[in-house]
């Protein structure tokens, strides 16, 4: 299998973290893919005419996409893994966890093209301000509800650890880990996982 992604997309990371964690890595083979809002990947609109990453493709030549579909997909190649707990009440946690993540990452991303692709005379600060706004609400309820452990390492906390990292990589002025010393203590030691390791964003 091929997935289309790259090391600077925090949804993309969702999925190589998810690989890591299933050990499906010699599975799939990871494509070094670029994406632009305003210019198109022509190659990659082939096979995901949203041209976006993270995209898989499979042995058969079909093409799953987005990363919540890609990341149920690996986690049906090794059922029973915890990134998508099997009890009901769990399950429902780990995708809500992954939709406030997802969340926070759309908001962060819009930012990030409007900081660096839109043309500086027509940037919006108040849109760019609610963006943030979000960012920061969302963050808040990440830190209420970080355990005191690792673990589970469902989707949800993945998502969290992809947000973490992304904010670092694009926005380290935005300070996230000020006010938030759990998700800071739980996000340090996160890190010293194999799969977060070696997926820093680049
Ligand atoms: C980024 O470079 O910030 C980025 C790359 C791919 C998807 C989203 C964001």
């Amino acid at each position: 299998m091929k997935l289309w992604s790259n090391s600077a997309s925090p949804f993309a990371r969702k999925a190589r973290i998810v690989i890591r964690e299933l050990g499906l890595e010699a599975r799939i083979e990871e494509l070094d893919t670029v994406v632009s809002p305003v210019n198109p990947n022509t190659e990659l609109a082939q096979r995901n005419p949203l041209m976006k990453i993270p995209a898989l493709t499979l042995d058969d030549g079909a093409t799953l996409y987005d990363s919540r579909v890609i990341c149920e997909y690996l986690n049906e190649l090794n059922p029973g893994s915890p990134c998508f707990p099997r009890p009901l009440d769990a399950r429902y946690a780990a995708l809500r966890g992954q939709a406030l993540a997802d969340g926070i990452l759309d908001a962060a991303v819009l930012v990030r093209y409007e900081t660096a692709v839109r043309p500086e005379a027509l940037r919006w600060q108040e849109w760019i301000d609610g963006q943030k706004r979000k960012v920061y609400l969302a963050l808040d309820v990440l830190e209420a509800e970080t355990a005191t452990s690792e673990e589970p390492f469902d989707i949800g906390w993945i998502g969290a650890a992809c947000v973490a990292g992304y904010l670092d990589f694009r926005f380290p002025a935005w300070d996230w880990r000020s006010g938030r010393p759990r998700l800071s203590a739980w996000y340090e030691r996160v890190c010293e996982r194999r799969s977060v390791a070696e997926t820093m964003p680049r």
